[in-house]
């Protein structure tokens, strides 16, 4: 191999030496176009790409003798300034790329001839940039228009009014091609901010090693702006593991923009659905019932539950509450009762149906003026919470009166019946039991242990 090359490097020497030979025997003593004719300089015309003065022989334009004898022959002017006498405007931009503004023309262009177009050295733009930006080096995911060399669509090579010597304005550059992007952006209602900026808040304009040429991945690219979201959910008791997990933010939230508000992907309840659309375990023993089956077919929905609204209870990120619970709520059967225990309850309805013994009106749980809910819920050990009596998500009885309700492994059943003025219980708590508003019933034998407990209070 070795003996190879050597051999290769003699012949070569012998070549020179004869060439140079012939050329001083017949070396035009004037530049022009005779320069061209011969072996000298005969394979500038051979290849793709002539310069034009080259063409018509006027290596004057760039050429001066200095001594004719030695055919030596120098630059009428140093750097850009040969070049500008023919052409000028490439530095008219206010960002100019160093090496046009220090005048390293031929840094980008051979002077005479080139087999590529605007006599470029190499055979892309891309490979000519790569000479002194290894900006794809390593990226496993590269942009369209880099994968095929093409800098240009988006970099001015000599000069440029906009920063980075982009083509125009970065805010308008990614949508100039991203029309469906810009479509959304312009129509949707909600838009996120960093997108009616320049994009590359979050993608790199070349590539990158994430999928969609992220800078990182959600949840990580999102925190690098939230991290007040980040402290939330690190420090939630209660966890909602899909917000954590790779990409977890675009399952419920798109990048860009949205006709929902905080550029949801789709109203809460349709997203929740995408997953609690059947059953699932928060851990072995605690597996939550599918929320689809829940409300299918259900005559009455929760008003919040009707609109969609799934904000109003739940906060999606993470929370101090049971079932990610955006204020309290007791997670049992019983709790006593304090108000703060149903703040969940009372942020929509009133507080006062458990603080009162006696009304005539401010809920219709009652008999004649004694108010029910007191009773049932109002009581310092033992209280009846709402869940006691009440669905949260749907029912089928009026009033979103639960049919049965968890009491340990007993489904306890609550037998309601609505009346005109007043209702009726057959629960597994205590006998048939009616209240009316109008003509109350009389509690006084032999029910209940509840008015007991709730005079021994
Ligand atoms: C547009 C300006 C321009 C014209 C016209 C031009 N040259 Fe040159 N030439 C240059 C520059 C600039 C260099 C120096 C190149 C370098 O330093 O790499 C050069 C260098 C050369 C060299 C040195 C070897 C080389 O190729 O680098 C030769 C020989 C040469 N020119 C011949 C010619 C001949 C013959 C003509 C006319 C047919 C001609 N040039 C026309 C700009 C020009
Ligand atoms: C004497 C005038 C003259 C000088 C000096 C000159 N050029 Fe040119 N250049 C021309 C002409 C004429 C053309 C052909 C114009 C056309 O095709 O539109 C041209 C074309 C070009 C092109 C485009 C080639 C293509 O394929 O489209 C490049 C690039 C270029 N010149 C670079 C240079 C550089 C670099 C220098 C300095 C080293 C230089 N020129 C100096 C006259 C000149
Ligand atoms: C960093 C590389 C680079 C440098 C330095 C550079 N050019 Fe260019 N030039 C290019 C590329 C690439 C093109 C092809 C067109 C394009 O992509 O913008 C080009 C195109 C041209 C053209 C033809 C098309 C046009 O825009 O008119 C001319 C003439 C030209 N350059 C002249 C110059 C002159 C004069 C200088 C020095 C002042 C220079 N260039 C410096 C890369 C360079
Ligand atoms: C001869 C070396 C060289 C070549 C070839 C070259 N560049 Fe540059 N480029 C530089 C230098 C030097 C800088 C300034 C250094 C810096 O700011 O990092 C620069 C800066 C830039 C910048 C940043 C400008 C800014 O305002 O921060 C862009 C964009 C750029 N080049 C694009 C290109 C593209 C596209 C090509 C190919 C057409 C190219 N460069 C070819 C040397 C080169
Ligand atoms: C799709 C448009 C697009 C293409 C194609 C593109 N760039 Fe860029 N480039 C950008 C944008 C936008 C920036 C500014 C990034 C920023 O501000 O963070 C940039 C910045 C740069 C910079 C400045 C340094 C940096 O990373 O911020 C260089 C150098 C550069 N590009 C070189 C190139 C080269 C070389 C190519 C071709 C291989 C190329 N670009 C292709 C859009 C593009
Ligand atoms: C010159 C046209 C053009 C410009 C300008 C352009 N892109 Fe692209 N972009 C493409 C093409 C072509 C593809 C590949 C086809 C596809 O995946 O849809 C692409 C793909 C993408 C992708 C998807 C990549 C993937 O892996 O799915 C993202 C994200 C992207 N571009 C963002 C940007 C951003 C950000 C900018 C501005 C810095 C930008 N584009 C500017 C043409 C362009
Ligand atoms: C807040 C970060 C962020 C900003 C800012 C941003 N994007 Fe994206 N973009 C993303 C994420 C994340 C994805 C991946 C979406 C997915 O996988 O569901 C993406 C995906 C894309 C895609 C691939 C197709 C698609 O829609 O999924 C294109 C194209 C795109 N972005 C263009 C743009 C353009 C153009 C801009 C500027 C107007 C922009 N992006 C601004 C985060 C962002
Ligand atoms: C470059 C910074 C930046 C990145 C990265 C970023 N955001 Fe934002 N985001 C903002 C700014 C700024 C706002 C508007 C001010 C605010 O609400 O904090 C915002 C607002 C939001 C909003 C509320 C929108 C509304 O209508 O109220 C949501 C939701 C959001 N971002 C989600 C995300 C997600 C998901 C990601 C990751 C895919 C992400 N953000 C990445 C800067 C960013
Ligand atoms: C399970 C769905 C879901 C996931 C996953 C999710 N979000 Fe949200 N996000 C929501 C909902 C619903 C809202 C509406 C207001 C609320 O409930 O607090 C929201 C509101 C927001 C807001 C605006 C209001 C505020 O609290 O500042 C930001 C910012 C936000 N999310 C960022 C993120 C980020 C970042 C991630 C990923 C770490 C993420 N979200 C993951 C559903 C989700
Ligand atoms: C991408 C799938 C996914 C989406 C979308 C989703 N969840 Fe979940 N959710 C889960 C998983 C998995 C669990 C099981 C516990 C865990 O892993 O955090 C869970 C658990 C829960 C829990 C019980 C938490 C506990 O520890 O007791 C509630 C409540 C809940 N999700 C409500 C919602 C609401 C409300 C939405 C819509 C804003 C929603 N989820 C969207 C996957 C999802
Ligand atoms: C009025 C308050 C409220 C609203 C509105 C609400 N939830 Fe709930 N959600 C709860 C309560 C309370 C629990 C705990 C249920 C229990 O243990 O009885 C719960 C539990 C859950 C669970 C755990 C599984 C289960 O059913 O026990 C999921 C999933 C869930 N909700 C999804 C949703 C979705 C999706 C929406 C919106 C369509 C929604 N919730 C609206 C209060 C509400
Ligand atoms: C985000 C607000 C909100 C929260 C929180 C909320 N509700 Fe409601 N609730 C409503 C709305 C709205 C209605 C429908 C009112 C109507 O149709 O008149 C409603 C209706 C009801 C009804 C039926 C009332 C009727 O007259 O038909 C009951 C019972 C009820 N809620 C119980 C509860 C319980 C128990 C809780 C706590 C677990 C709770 N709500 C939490 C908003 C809320
Ligand atoms: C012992 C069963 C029981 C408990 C416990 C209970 N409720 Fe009720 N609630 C009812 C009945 C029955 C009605 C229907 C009254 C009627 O319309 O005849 C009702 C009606 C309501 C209404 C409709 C307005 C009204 O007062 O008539 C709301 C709102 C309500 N309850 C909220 C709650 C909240 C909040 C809790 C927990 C703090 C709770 N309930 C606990 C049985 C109960």
């Amino acid at each position: 191999m070795l003996k190879k090359k050597a051999f290769i490097a003699f012949l070569t020497l012998i070549a020179v030496i004869f060439v140079q030979a012939a050329a001083s025997a017949e070396m035009p003593k004037k530049l022009g176009k005779s320069c061209l004719e011969g072996d000298c300089h005969g394979d500038y015309k051979k290849k793709g790409n002539v310069h034009g003065p080259v063409e018509l022989g006027h290596c004057t334009a760039c050429h001066e003798v200095v001594n004719e004898e030695d055919h030596f022959f120098g630059l009428i002017r140093e750097g850009s300034e040969l070049c500008e006498k023919c052409h000028s405007g490439h530095v008219s931009g206010k960002y100019v790329h160093a090496p046009v503004e220090n005048g390293e023309c031929l840094e980008c262009h051979d002077p005479h001839t080139s087999g590529n177009k605007f006599l470029l050295p190499e055979k892309t733009v891309a490979k000519l940039c790569e000479n002194c930006h290894q900006i794809t080096e390593g990226l496993s995911h590269l942009h369209g228009p880099v994968a095929v060399g093409e800098c240009s669509v988006c970099h001015d090579t000599h000069s440029s009014d906009h920063a980075k010597l982009l083509v125009v304005e970065p805010k308008e550059l990614c949508v100039s091609c991203h029309v469906v992007t810009k479509d959304e952006l312009d129509k949707f209602e909600f838009v996120h901010e960093p997108a009616k900026g320049d994009c590359v808040g979050c993608h790199n304009p070349h590539g990158a090693d994430n999928p969609s040429m992220l800078k990182a991945e959600a949840p990580e690219l999102c925190y690098e702006c939230h991290q007040d979201i980040k402290d939330k959910v690190d420090s939630s008791i209660i966890q909602h593991s899909v917000v954590s997990q790779k990409g977890g933010c675009l399952e419920c939230h798109s990048p860009h923009a949205s006709t929902i508000k905080y550029i949801l992907k789709s109203d809460p309840s349709t997203i929740c659905q995408s997953c609690h659309d059947k059953p699932m375990g928060v851990s072995r023993d605690d597996i939550l019932p599918s929320f689809t089956a829940e409300i299918k077919d259900k005559k009455f929905l929760h008003g919040p539950v009707k609109d969609k609204n799934c904000n109003g209870c739940h906060t999606a990120h993470g929370s101090e509450h049971f079932r990610l619970l955006n204020k309290e709520y007791p997670p049992l059967f019983y709790a006593p009762y304090a108000e703060e225990n149903y703040e969940l309850c009372f942020s929509c309805h009133s507080k006062d149906i458990a603080l009162t013994e006696k009304t005539a009106k401010l809920t219709d749980f009652r008999n004649g003026s004694q108010n029910l809910h007191f009773l049932h819920v109002n009581k310092s050990r033992r209280g009846r919470t709402c869940r006691a009596c009440h669905e949260t998500h749907a029912s089928n009885l009026p009033k979103h009166i639960r049919a049965t309700v968890p009491y340990g492994r007993w489904e306890l059943p609550i037998n309601f019946e609505k009346t005109e003025t007043g209702g009726t219980c057959t629960p597994g708590c205590h006998k048939a039991t009616d209240y009316d508003r109008v003509s109350p019933a009389n509690y006084f034998v032999p029910e209940p242990e509840l008015a007991k407990e709730n005079k021994a209070k």
